[in-house]
C-alpha cells in the first residue's frame, strides 16, 4: 500500500516586504537582490501571528478541500525551525486550534528540507496501515529569527506555510520513492546559535545577536548547487526515469541560480520547473508545499503526472521525493 497526497493547501500572510522597503533598511538594492537571488518581495506575519496560526489556516483549508472533519485527522507533523516556543510542540498547538481531538503530532527540525523529511515520515506511517489521515505541514515565520540589520540574510527570507493531506491508496501511484540525507559537519554554515542547550538565552546571547540566523552564504550556495542537483538526478535514475518524464520539478526556493543549476542538470525546460521565489523569497520549510499547492491550483499537475520535489537546508540536510499524482 502506498501513501498519496489527496489535498494541498497554503497560507501566506498579507503583509508584503518589497526589495524597495529593504533598500530603506540596509545597504542593498532591488537590482542586487533580484539579480543575485530572483526575489522581488516576501510576506511577513502580522504582529502576534505565530507559526501555529499559519499552520491552523493550512489545516482548515485542507479539511475544507477534502471534506474531512477535524476528528478524522490521525496525525499532524509540523516541519519548522520557528516553532511558537521551545516547549510546547507547534503540532500540539495546531491540534488544539483546529479541534483535531483524535490526533497526535510532533515538530520536525530539518530547516529547508523539513517538509520532505515530514513527507517521508508521514508516508511511512500511512503505509504501515495504522494511520489513514496524516497532515504534513512545512511552515516558518522566518521574520522571528532574522536580523533586519544584516543584509546577508534579511533579503532572502520570508514567512509562509503549506501542507498536504496523506491517505492510503491501492493504486501504485502516490509517494514513489525518497532519498534523504544529513551532514551535520555543515552546522556552522547556517545556524541560530543561541536559545538551545548549548547557549541558553542570556544577556550576552542577546547583545551578541546570537538568536538570529547566521549564514555563510557562499558555502551554503556551493553545497546547494552540487547536492540538490545530484540528488535530483540520482532519484530519477534510480527509478528508471530521466528529466523528460517529469511533468513538474518543485525545488526548494532559496535562490533562482541554485534552482536553475538543478533544473539544468536534469535537462528540464522552463515549463517543467515551478518557480515562485520572486513573490515569497525563502520560506524555509514552507516553499515546497506552497509551490505544490500553487501547481495543483493552476493545473500544472494532473492525474498520473510524475512530480519531483527537491530541497537542501541548514544542517546540512538535503533530499528528494518522487511522486506519481493520483488525484484528478
Ligand atoms: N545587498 C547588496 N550587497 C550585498 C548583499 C545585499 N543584500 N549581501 C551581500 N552583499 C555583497 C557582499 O558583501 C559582497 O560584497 P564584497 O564583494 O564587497 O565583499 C558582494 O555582495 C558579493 O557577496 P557574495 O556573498 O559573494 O554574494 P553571492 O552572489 O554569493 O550572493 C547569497 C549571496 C544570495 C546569500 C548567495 O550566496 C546565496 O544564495 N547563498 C545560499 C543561501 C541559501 O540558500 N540559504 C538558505 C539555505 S536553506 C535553509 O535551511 C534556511
Amino acid at each position: 500500500m502506498n501513501a498519496t497526497i489527496t489535498a494541498t493547501a497554503r497560507y501566506l500572510p498579507d503583509r508584503v516586504l518589497t526589495n524597495f522597503d529593504l533598500e530603506k533598511m540596509v545597504d542593498t538594492s532591488d537590482e542586487w537582490i533580484r539579480s543575485r537571488t530572483g526575489i522581488s518581495e516576501r510576506r511577513l506575519v502580522a504582529e502576534g501571528e505565530a507559526t501555529s496560526d499559519m499552520c491552523a489556516e493550512v489545516v482548515n483549508r485542507l479539511l475544507e478541500k477534502s471534506g474531512k472533519q477535524p476528528e478524522d485527522i490521525d496525525l499532524i507533523i509540523v516541519a519548522t525551525i520557528t516553532p511558537d516556543m521551545l516547549v510546547v510542540a507547534t503540532a500540539a498547538i495546531v491540534q488544539d486550534k483546529v479541534g483535531a481531538t483524535n490526533a497526535w503530532g510532533f515538530d520536525l527540525t530539518a530547516a529547508c528540507s523539513g517538509f520532505l523529511y515530514g513527507l517521508e515520515t508521514g508516508s511511512k506511517l500511512v503505509e504501515s496501515g495504522q494511520y489513514k489521515n496524516v497532515i504534513v505541514i512545512g511552515a516558518d515565520a522566518m521574520s522571528s529569527i532574522i536580523d533586519y540589520t544584516d543584509r546577508n540574510t534579511c533579503v532572502i527570507f520570508g514567512d509562509g506555510a503549506g501542507g498536504v493531506l496523506l491517505e492510503p491508496t491501492k493504486s501504485d501511484g502516490g509517494v514513489l520513492d525518497s532519498m534523504l540525507f544529513a551532514d551535520g559537519s555543515g552546522r556552522d554554515s547556517l545556524k541560530v546559535h543561541a536559545g538551545g542547550s548549548l547557549h541558553p538565552a542570556s544577556k550576552d546571547t542577546v547583545e551578541n545577536r546570537m538568536h538570529y540566523v547566521q549564514q555563510d552564504g557562499k558555502t551554503v550556495f556551493k553545497f546547494a548547487v552540487k547536492n540538490m542537483a545530484d540528488v535530483s538526478e540520482k532519484i530519477l535514475k534510480k527509478n528508471g526515469y530521466t528529466g523528460q518524464d517529469l511533468a513538474l520539478f518543485i525545488p526548494h526556493q532559496a535562490n533562482l541560480r541554485i534552482i536553475n543549476a538543478a533544473a539544468s542538470r536534469c535537462n528540464l525546460s522552463d515549463e517543467q520547473v515551478l518557480i515562485n521565489i520572486e513573490k515569497y523569497g525563502n520560506t524555509t520549510a514552507g516553499t515546497i508545499p506552497i509551490g505544490l499547492d500553487e501547481a495543483v491550483e493552476t493545473g500544472r499537475i494532473k492525474k498520473d503526472d510524475l512530480v519531483l520535489l527537491s530541497a537542501f537546508g541548514g544542517g546540512f540536510t538535503w533530499g528528494s521525493v518522487l511522486l506519481r499524482w493520483t488525484e484528478s
